[in-house]
């Protein structure tokens, strides 16, 4: 039968400013988790968080955008946001950006990544929860795990990988998407997901068996709102084994700290540091950018874990270099490539100089 797992993820207040969460906020939500699995709305929930935003997983049969699941987690991020805004805490309620909930999450302002999938008789999935970054920042890890045999050996020595995978890319600006097959296509596909703060890969699929292998979030909140609002800390999926890419091919991906959009006020480039949970709680420079994994076994719809994948000494390496790439990119100070590019910073007060200094300008 068809299951479905489903992140949504909101920024809903943050302590101390954007660093983490409160446990009291995550009490409330756990407490509604709970609720709703004893309704019998989900099958099975978790709540957890990455720096200043919280993640509902959430196991159920109601397939994806149902609007029961959907209206679960926008109370939930409403009731989280009244215990936010009683303790003060930083941004309370700054990913909600619609008055009444119209039946789905999408365009309302938190993040969702949704996996539609027929349970498998060992199902082993990562989710990956990121704070600081951006909807593109899975483009790169996504590419090595479903695409590059340096990173996956499956791709060459495995019968079931061996056919390769699609990639589902949107464009997050025309809101278009376009499937790219690899290997054949992938010269093509790069072309796109090289550029990630305007095409992000929402899905890839098994080309042997059509089934989903990962699912991300590719909201852009920015876009969502018209003017900048918070960062759109992006969520994904991926399945793992058998017809996927193995647990450590999944994460051999993020051995390296990829430089990603994100750090501070969303307007810099820093690398992106895989953590365990409890090192998730950027504070240098707001930053720099994190990534959990967290790994379950799903069990008839239930969640078994989570077990912290980056809780590991082997991502140490990978955890030294993002502290020397910051150190090396925050010497660059308000220079690129630090600092985004121009075009990428139009809710700044870019736009208020150069209308207050447009006159002074003359020929050359
Ligand atoms: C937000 C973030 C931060 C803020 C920065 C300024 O997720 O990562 O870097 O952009 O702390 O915040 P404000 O403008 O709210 O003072
Ligand atoms: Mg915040
Ligand atoms: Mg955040």
């Amino acid at each position: 039968m068809v299951r479905t797992l489903s992140v949504i993820k909101a920024d809903i207040g943050g302590f101390v400013g954007h660093s983490g969460m409160h446990p009291d906020v995550m009490d409330v939500l756990r407490k509604n988790m709970d609720d709703a699995i004893n309704k019998s709305l989900l099958i099975d929930g978790q709540v957890h968080a990455c720096g200043d935003d919280a993640f509902l997983i959430m196991s159920h049969d109601n397939g994806e955008d149902n609007k029961d699941v959907h209206k679960f987690a926008w109370d939930s991020f409403i009731d989280g946001t009244e215990v936010a805004k009683k303790l003060h805490l930083y941004g309370a309620g700054q990913d909600l950006l619609v008055d009444a909930f119209s039946g789905n999450i999408k365009g309302a302002g938190p993040g969702s990544a949704e996996l539609e999938y027929e349970e498998r008789p060992s199902e082993p999935v990562i989710i990956f929860m990121g704070d600081k970054t951006s909807a593109g920042s899975f483009n790169l890890p996504f590419y090595k795990m479903f695409a590059d045999p340096f990173n996956t050996a499956g791709l060459v020595i495995s019968e079931s990988l061996h056919q390769g995978f699609a990639f589902e890319v949107h464009d997050v600006k025309e809101h278009k998407k376009i499937i790219l097959n690899s290997p054949e296509e992938i010269y093509d596909l790069l072309v796109f997901i090289g550029s990630p703060a305007r095409y992000a890969v929402k899905r890839v699929v098994s080309r042997t068996s059509n089934s989903i292998a990962c699912v991300s979030s590719t909201d852009k909140l920015s876009e969502i709102a018209g003017r900048y609002v918070g960062k759109d800390d992006p969520t994904s999926i991926v399945r793992c084994q058998g017809d996927f890419p193995a647990v450590g091919e999944v994460l051999e991906a993020f051995t390296t700290a990829w430089t990603v959009e994100g750090f501070m006020r969303g307007s810099h480039y820093g690398p992106w540091m895989p953590v365990s949970l409890d090192e998730a709680n950027p504070s240098r420079f707001d930053g720099p950018p994190r990534v959990v994994a967290l790994g379950f076994q799903l069990a008839d719809g239930k969640l078994i874990g989570p077990r912290d994948m980056f809780d590991d000494p082997s991502f140490d390496n990978a955890r030294a270099e993002a502290n020397d790439i910051s150190d090396y990119l925050r010497k660059h100070g308000p220079f690129e490539p630090h600092r985004l590019p121009l075009d990428e910073m139009e809710y700044t007060t870019m736009p208020t100089v150069a209308d207050k200094l447009n006159k002074r300008w003359s020929e050359i």
